[in-house]
């Protein structure tokens, strides 16, 4: 498989069983085939919206075995195995690459921030150890560092290959795809601006959104990023931009996974402190995929 990313890479949930003790595999195993089969190009399981925080050092690794074992070398599969504790981030890339991941996605330890030193030195060891190309995942909003477009694409001395972006700082991203991709090569992560990074040159989004808008993420980034087509990438966008600025102004895992069971598709929920959308906000939901011509239940 080509170790070049592009496209639309799926910030995927991570499906339990109904009572939330377990990863449920038949249904992890079902959405990824839902997926592939509407057209996505990668998974990006174990970030943000598949609630990492909350699951056990075992969960992640199987969550990760699992993963590939579905794609079935069909799509690249890239890691989350960010942690609070170094070593822990250590040792999941480790395992990601022994699993057969194509890349591993590093969020900064967070709660207390680290230094631009402490940073490089993690994600030196992890590409040392793992042999992972790293795909760094800047969101300041959560890990307390930020980082300038110049300090970013200084990480490709570390294994960092690629930048999820989610920052929602739309002039920074600019600086790094239109300065510094001969670096680092930049996908949009924050949904709000997924048009404007695939027309300004990103090659695709890690996206949470395309757990349930998959075709139209796909449609979206095929019409502006593949074909440079902005009228009938406009017309997409007037469609997602709504849901996704709903997912921004929610807790966005809950609202990511609200949205899978409405197409039809059973999640287990979400494990405490978070939740599924209460019942009005999830018919405003609802709402929104259908205006956007999206299948509900
Ligand atoms: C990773 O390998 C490089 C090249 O051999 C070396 O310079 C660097 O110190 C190593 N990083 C760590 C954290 O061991």
């Amino acid at each position: 498989m080509s170790s070049e990313l592009t496209g639309i890479m799926v910030a995927l949930i991570t499906p339990f069983n109904d009572d939330k003790t377990q990863i449920d595999e038949g249904r992890l195993q079902a959405h990824i085939e839902h997926l592939i089969k509407a057209g996505v190009h990668g998974l990006v399981p174990g970030g943000s919206t598949g609630e990492f925080t909350v699951l056990s050092t075992a969960e992640r690794k199987q969550l990760t075995e699992l993963c590939v074992k579905y794609a079935a070398g069909r799509i690249p599969v890239v890691i989350g195995t960010g942690s609070c504790s170094h070593d822990e981030a250590v040792e999941l890339s480790i395992h990601a690459g022994q699993a057969g991941a194509t890349a591993v996605m590093v969020v900064p330890p967070f709660y207390d921030p680290v230094s631009l030193e402490q940073l490089e030195e993690l994600l030196s060891e992890i590409h040392n150890k793992s042999k992972l190309p790293i795909m760094f995942y800047n969101i300041p909003g959560a890990s307390g560092l930020t980082l300038s477009p110049s300090e970013i694409a200084g990480l490709s001395k570390v294994g960092v290959k690629y930048l999820k972006d989610t920052s929602g700082n739309a002039p920074a991203l600019t600086e790094l795809i239109f300065g510094l991709s001969d670096k680092i090569t930049a996908f949009n992560g924050w949904d709000t601006l997924t048009f404007y990074g695939l027309a300004a040159g990103c090659p695709g989004g890690v996206w949470g959104a395309a757990n349930f808008i998959p075709e139209l993420a796909v449609e979206l980034w095929d019409a502006v990023a593949v074909k440079g087509d902005l009228k009938r990438g406009r017309e997409l966008w007037t469609k997602a931009f709504p849901i996704c600025k709903f997912l921004e102004a929610h807790n966005y895992c809950g609202a990511v996974k609200t949205g899978v069971e409405l197409i039809g598709q059973p999640t287990g929920g979400l494990r405490k402190p978070f939740s599924l959308l209460k019942p009005e906000l999830q018919a405003e939901l609802k709402q929104l995929l259908q205006n956007a011509d999206v299948k509900t239940i």
